[in-house]
């Protein structure tokens, strides 16, 4: 049980922090985003009404490799992409840790600006936020003892499932399995600690997440074939547009720069 397992445990959700300046300077003396705004606005074509606010990102930092804590700072592909989002808008940039099933009311209600977390677009959330242009895709894997007798999807019927709570995972599971299969625990990790300890039988999560997780905790495996595709996005307050078209002009641009795959190669090596 070594990184995330652990760093997971040992901090306590519903913490906000600052512009994550350290994760920063570790990428390599990238400007943390509040010097990049003031400096590189004209560059970075500040245009619009964000040029100078602060852009608060709802996320759950429990989601290696895209928002997990390294020490004190919140670090990830989400929080790269959504500080070179919010640079690129002219704005000031800073991270709210909630619950994974909190983010969509803390964006409803304005104490949030934008939810980035892995999150997967469904018909389901559009009815209560807006979603920004994908900018991954992903797909739902199964994490199962090296030993298990779960060899293929298939095999899931009748077993005990662990998910993290409000999670897709969770949402295509309980539906699939019904309600007294499934397992939710509030984070990943506990879902996958408990399937170390023989609670459950598989845990159902994001694929990259999985394969962290597993790299993480001895006697695991993934399953070869995945049990749900999907693609994720940064979802706005419904009905507000101009952020919403403001996060889809700065994504194009980190696409046609390159600054998107540069940032998701170094979170994720090709395997
Ligand atoms: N993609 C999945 C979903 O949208 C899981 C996301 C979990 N993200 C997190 N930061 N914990 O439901």
């Amino acid at each position: 049980m070594k990184k995330f397992l652990t760093a997971a445990m040992a901090v306590m959700t519903a913490l906000s922090l600052g512009a994550c300046a350290s994760s920063a300077a570790k990428s390599g003396g990238t400007e943390s985003a509040k010097d990049a705004s003031s400096e590189s606005a004209g560059e970075a074509k500040a245009e619009g009404s964000y040029a100078g606010k602060t852009l608060i990102m709802a996320t759950n930092a429990e989601f290696p490799p895209y928002e997990y804590h390294e020490g004190k700072d919140i670090v990830g592909i989400d929080v790269e992409i959504a500080k070179a989002v919010a640079e690129q808008m002219g704005a000031k940039f800073e991270v709210s840790d909630m619950a994974f099933d909190a983010i969509i009311s803390a964006v409803d209600s304005g104490k949030a600006d934008f939810g980035a977390a892995g999150m997967t677009v469904t018909e389901d959330r559009k009815k209560n936020v807006d979603f920004s242009d994908t900018y991954a895709t992903s797909v739902q894997s199964v994490i199962v003892p090296e030993n298990s007798d779960i060899k293929s999807i298939d095999d899931l019927k009748g077993k005990k499932i662990g998910v993290q709570q409000g999670t897709t995972g969770d949402i295509y599971a309980t539906k699939d399995y019904g309600k007294d299969a499934i397992q939710p625990f509030p984070k990943g990790v506990d879902a996958v600690l408990a399937l170390g300890a023989g609670k459950v039988d598989a845990v159902i999560i994001d694929g990259n997440t999985a394969k962290a997780f597993v790299a993480d905790q001895k006697g695991l495996k993934l399953l070869d074939s995945a049990y749900a595709e999907e693609e994720y996005a940064i979802c706005v307050k419904k009905g507000n547009t101009e952020l919403r078209d403001g996060i889809n002009a700065a994504l194009k641009e980190l696409k046609a720069s390159g600054k998107l795959d540069e940032i998701v190669a170094k979170y994720i090596k090709a395997d």
